[in-house]
């Protein structure tokens, strides 16, 4: 899979690695530390609630539409639709989504180094916990080592920086070497292992004493505090749920375009969709019953995990070894969620621009390490880039769902959902009303509002 350069163009090699490589990209940083605090920010159960109905009637046809836009022409965002649709100005939102990449390419990689920082450390107080001033590695060191450790090194410069850095180029080296080799094989064993290692967090979480009010506040809708700021808030929904699915910027796209024509698309997205979708539920589980044993604030904010996490292994034997497998595995979770980001910038630099495969990635991962080094220092552009997906992927989703509505022909269209007829298509017609009328309209109101509503949130004398 997408080691060729032009003219030979690579392709998913079976059903399991497309699984695979989507399942990597969607399930990541979005579901264990961007879903949690959303959720804890914003409500709990309504958020929730709102959130799955956003993921089924909108996160599917987003996601069943770029596959369609990027195996029929198999080409990354821009040439996808400079093929599909030739002489229009369609390609502008392929351009969009290439742009979008870069910004969320750069903020994701500086989370994504801070597990390694999470890694080395508890490593250094596994082995070392007399430098630390502990005899053994036990919980009261647990405590320590994690207290107040986010604040001091996010706060600090250049140890975020150099993980960032590290990062960048383990997904840059993948990228380069080619995802068949490394990634479909390590996928197979570790996504399964750190499903079994969060059922684990979950167990001990929910046993919590006092856990239970966590279950009720994810659980249970209570539409109080979304009244409050609906329009923001629902964006934000919306914004999340685009996130964790990887939609709205052509990554699916490009990994579609890698999809064999054999392969069911909708059967895929579905499959997807729905392992996503239950991996941030999970997350969910193990930390709220936590944040509410242990009287943290739900709506703490982006450290939401950081805080949480450490209490639920101090209450297990062996803390800092969970605690460690955990941040490992969580790493690798992120660098499957890097790559098919990074993919995205490489396919068009490499396609659109003739460039070798080589070049196009160490150019972006240049490009993108500026920007993420500026986030890395500035906590306001960081800020600004975490909140950019929940208007950027609504609006490249929008038109991504109007092209297949409205501009990709039905005969087309059902070429790509039976897989030329291999498979019988079911829901034709609930698909095509939900990309023509229900996607598209919601994406607009909701987009509408969620920026008139930041837009006040500004500048009070407009309200
Ligand atoms: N979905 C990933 C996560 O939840 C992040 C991600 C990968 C992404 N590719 C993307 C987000 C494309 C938006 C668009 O961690």
């Amino acid at each position: 899979m997408m080691q060729g350069g032009k003219g030979d163009r690579d392709s998913f090699t079976s059903k399991f690695g497309v699984l695979a490589a989507l399942a990597g990209s969607a399930i990541g940083l979005g579901n264990i530390w961007r879903f949690p605090y959303v959720v804890g920010q914003n409500g709990g159960g309504a958020f929730l609630l709102i959130y799955v109905i956003f993921i089924a009637a909108i996160g599917v046809p987003v996601m069943m539409s770029e596959f369609m836009i990027g195996r029929s022409a198999r080409l990354n965002p821009v040439g996808a639709f400079k093929k599909n649709a030739p002489g229009t100005k369609w390609h502008l939102v392929g351009m969009l989504g290439v742009v979008s990449v870069f910004i969320i390419f750069a903020f994701y990689t500086v989370v994504a180094g801070w597990t390694l920082e999470y890694v080395v450390q508890s490593v250094r107080w596994i082995l070392f916990p007399a430098k630390f001033g502990f005899e053994s590695m036990n919980n009261d060191a647990l405590t320590l080592f994690f207290s107040d450790h986010y604040d001091s090194f996010t706060q600090g410069i250049w140890r975020p920086i150099i993980w960032f850095v590290v990062m960048m180029c383990l997904t840059g080296y993948i990228v380069i070497s080619g995802v068949k080799n490394g990634i479909e094989k390590y996928t197979k064993i570790l996504m399964p292992i750190f499903l079994v290692l969060l059922l684990i967090l979950v167990s001990r979480s929910i046993s919590l004493e006092g856990g239970r009010e966590g279950l009720v506040f994810l659980f249970k809708p209570d539409f109080t505090q979304i009244r409050e700021a609906p329009f923001r808030i629902v964006l934000e929904a919306l914004g999340q749920a685009f996130f964790s699915l990887s939609i709205g910027m052509g990554t699916l796209i490009t990994y579609g375009s890698y999809i064999k024509r054999k392969e069911n698309l909708a059967g895929t997205a579905v499959s997807v969709v729905a392992a996503d979708t239950f991996v941030a539920i999970l997350a969910g589980i193990a930390i709220f019953p936590a944040v509410f044993a242990f009287g943290i604030d739900p709506a703490d904010g982006p450290d939401l995990v950081y805080k949480t996490l450490p209490v639920i292994f101090q209450n297990m034997a062996g803390g800092l070894i969970w605690a460690f497998l955990f941040f490992v595995l969580l790493c690798f979770a992120a660098i499957t969620s890097t790559i098919s980001m990074l993919e995205v910038i490489v396919a068009y630099f490499s396609e659109q621009l003739n460039m070798s495969r080589k070049k196009a990635t160490i150019l972006s991962m240049i490009s993108a390490g500026f920007l993420g080094i500026i986030c890395t220092v500035s906590p306001d552009v960081f800020g600004i880039f975490n909140a950019s997906p929940d208007l950027m992927l609504p609006l490249g989703g929008f038109f991504i769902v109007v092209f297949i509505g409205w501009f990709f022909s039905g005969e087309k269209s059902k070429q790509e959902l039976s897989s030329d007829g291999a498979f019988k298509i079911r829901y034709y017609r609930l698909f095509m009303f939900l990309v023509k009328f229900v996607a598209p309209l919601a994406i607009a109101f909701l987009f509408a509002l969620g920026v008139y509503s930041k837009v006040i949130n500004i500048f009070p004398s407009l309200g």
